[in-house]
């Protein structure tokens, strides 16, 4: 059956590195018979530029309709003062929140070609392989009360709630520790439970949780700690599992360990492995335009949704052992670039592949 694609490239860097992941859509499509309908939507400051809103009716009916949605990243100077209710952002969350995708998948790997471009010591770094699971639609991300209040005397006052249901907790415990069962067995709970009652509970739910699976070690880490051991010692982890703003700050540090931030995939899934599949990083306004982008967050994300909605392992291998293959020529953009490397714009970088999946 021929699966549908919604394709939501948004802004900055968004529209360059969607194309070259469209791309290797296409091949799959054409070359290797994946059977495939992908169909365009605006979403972020585009679309608000364009509709008045970040997130479209049209864009939100075509994402619903998909089975899988592509999406390259929202955001930029031009839309930041605009209040937060119709910012870019605004567009993702939204999405994120409607489709019920609660799951976020963030994997870490150090490609062994880049162990130099890392700020990190390759030795610290060298056979990196941890995976993220951040909860994506609640926390304080999604909390209410939520603004900004005048108080009496006449100051302002900002205030978010970070709330979490127990059952929202113990769903995206579960992802974790079927994540680990496939994995090396150990999940590791980052909170902050020596000062947040809601992560106190979180804490708690895990450890319930972790009942079910008596082969997983779990253990705790308060979110200041993980972050140092993040760049102290990474190889520590296996699978992390943490609120979604926990989640959003230790994925950016985890993709350093990986040389550059343009390397991290991710999977946003729903109950029923529905996905979004986006890179970590952001629009990059300061480089858009300028086929300086790295592409390859963005195909790798191609790769995870093969794995996790098209149920297609073969053709996200076939991905995977592309881009390898284009590391190990010394193929890069800037940011992974290093002496005696061969350097590439944001299309080279998507050609690279595309040539690689056909040899
Ligand atoms: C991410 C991004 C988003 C987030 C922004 C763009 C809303 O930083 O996906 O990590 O905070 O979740
Ligand atoms: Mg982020």
């Amino acid at each position: 059956m021929t699966k549908k694609i919604a394709i939501l490239p948004g802004d900055g860097i968004g529209q360059e590195i969607v194309a070259e992941a469209v791309k290797v859509l296409e091949v799959l499509r054409d070359d290797f018979g994946l059977s495939i309908e992908m169909e365009d939507g605006l979403v972020g400051g585009a679309a608000y530029d364009a509709t008045g809103t970040p997130l479209p009716e049209a864009t939100l009916a075509l994402a619903k309709a998909a089975d899988a949605v592509l999406l390259g990243a929202v955001g930029g100077y031009k839309w930041e003062s605009l209040p937060i209710a119709v910012r870019p952002e605004k567009g993702l969350l939204g999405l994120r929140a409607e489709l019920g995708l609660f799951a976020n998948l963030r994997p870490a790997i150090l490609y062994p070609q880049l162990a130099s471009a890392s700020t990190l010591k390759p030795e610290v770094v060298s056979g990196l392989d941890i995976m993220i699971v951040r909860e994506l639609t609640g926390g304080i991300y999604f909390g209410q009360p939520r603004g900004i209040r005048v108080l009496e005397n006449g100051e302002r006052q900002g205030y978010n709630t970070l709330v979490y249901k127990e059952s929202e907790v113990s769903r995206i415990g579960k992802v974790a520790f079927d994540i680990a069962m496939k994995r090396n067995k150990r999940v590791c709970s980052v909170d902050k439970a020596n000062v947040l009652e809601c992560t106190e509970m979180w804490r708690e739910v895990m450890i319930e949780e972790a009942k079910a699976y008596p082969e997983i070690q779990l253990s705790h880490m308060y979110v200041d700690n993980a972050s140092m051991q993040l760049v102290r010692a990474p190889k520590q982890f296996d699978v992390m599992v943490t609120t979604n703003m926990f989640g959003d700050i230790l994925s950016d540090c985890a993709a350093m360990l990986t040389g550059s931030i343009g390397m991290l995939p991710s999977a946003s899934l729903d109950a029923n492995s529905k996905g979004m599949y986006e890179p970590i990083h952001g629009s990059a306004p300061d480089i858009a335009g300028k086929d300086l982008a790295n592409p390859l967050a963005t195909i790798l994300s191609v790769a995870m949704m093969l794995r996790y909605t098209l149920d297609a392992p073969e053709m996200a291998e076939r991905i995977e052992a592309a881009v390898n293959k284009v590391l190990d020529e010394g193929v890069r953009t800037g940011d992974i670039w290093t002496e005696g490397c061969t350097k590439v714009g944001t299309a080279g970088m998507g050609d690279a592949v595309v040539a690689a999946m056909r040899a």
